[in-house]
């Protein structure tokens, strides 16, 4: 737990990155996601609880956790006349085994800023800077807290593909975001938090499916007997002719319901002319987890 003053901004969280594994730490602003991040990286101690990363406590192990993470800082520590290439060699001069710095600038779009002041690169062109040196080290696990906020699309997608590739590697990550489509692209598991706690964890598809209430709507002739439909699906279902020709299917939608539906109206001779499947998308899930809207 971690409370300022009044705020209790981690509350009971209780989180895990097994190796390997990307995991999405996702809520509205205020929700303790920095906080968390900040205590697993030592830089913040908790009041009470266990924080143990790679095994050693971050608070007094510092040193030792510190040569095994990588820690993404925003804004942080740069020469401002320092040239981007230069100071990720030095970064990576710390490292018995660094990655190649000329690949991770190419990677991450930055190979025509090799020779560029700090101080002139673009507010995103030192983000994914900062990313680099967060990576250059070769480290187990590393701590990205909003890696592509403010970052337009296409560096967001060079991002999204380089953690991919850290994923591959054996690299585990801890990334915080707010961003819906990144957390389902990138997260081999997502944790929701709000308030400090956790509200919902799992696969993206167990937390979008988490009691999860589909619709499909179909429009096809008018009048058709919707009882034989209703017999072949599992009870919980519900058919309705919603108003003349649309017909509303309520429940878990899948791939075999969308066939009975087609094979009901085959039965009937009544030819389909549009079919549409509405799933919950992961902010409906966090709407109604929370009551509020997943906004940075
Ligand atoms: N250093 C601090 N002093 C006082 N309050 C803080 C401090 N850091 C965070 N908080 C408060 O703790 C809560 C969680 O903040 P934070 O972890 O930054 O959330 P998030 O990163 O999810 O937006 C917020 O209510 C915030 O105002
Ligand atoms: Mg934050």
């Amino acid at each position: 737990m971690k409370t300022f003053d009044a705020v209790r901004a981690v509350d009971g969280l209780d989180l895990t990155v097994e190796p390997a594994q990307v995991v999405a730490l996702l809520g509205p602003n205020g929700a303790g996601k920095t906080t968390t991040v900040e205590m697993c990286e030592g830089f913040v101690r908790p009041d009470s609880g266990t924080v143990r990363v790679l095994g050693l406590d971050p608070v007094a192990d510092a040193g030792a956790v510190r040569a095994r993470i990588g820690v993404m800082l925003q804004g942080g520590g740069a020469y401002p006349g320092s040239r981007a290439g230069e100071m990720l060699d030095l970064v990576a001069a710390y490292s018995a085994d660094p990655l190649d710095p000329d690949w991770l600038l190419r990677s991450l779009g930055l190979e025509d800023s090799r020779r560029t002041p700090y101080r002139r690169l673009s507010g995103g062109q030192q983000q994914r800077l900062s990313l680099a040196c967060a990576l250059v080290g070769r480290p187990e696990l590393v701590f990205l807290d909003e890696p592509t906020a403010g970052l337009d699309a296409q560096a967001r997608l060079l991002v999204w593909e380089l953690i991919d590739a850290l994923r591959r590697d054996g690299v585990s990550v801890l990334l915080t975001t707010h961003l819906m489509d990144e957390a389902e692209e990138l997260a081999d598991r997502l944790v929701i938090i709000d308030h400090g706690s956790i509200v919902a964890s799992g696969t993206p598809a167990e937390v979008t499916s988490r009691g999860a209430e589909g619709q499909l709507r179909l429009t096809a002739p008018a009048g058709l007997d919707t009882e034989p439909l209703a017999r072949t699906l599992p009870d919980g279902f519900r058919v309705a002719e919603s108003g003349p020709g649309t017909y509303l299917v309520e429940g878990p939608i899948d791939p075999k319901v969308v066939a009975s539906v087609a094979s009901w109206c085959a039965d009937l001779d009544a030819l389909i002319s549009d079919i549409r499947v509405d799933q919950r998308s992961l902010e409906d899930v966090f709407l109604e987890l929370t009551g509020r809207e997943l906004r940075g």
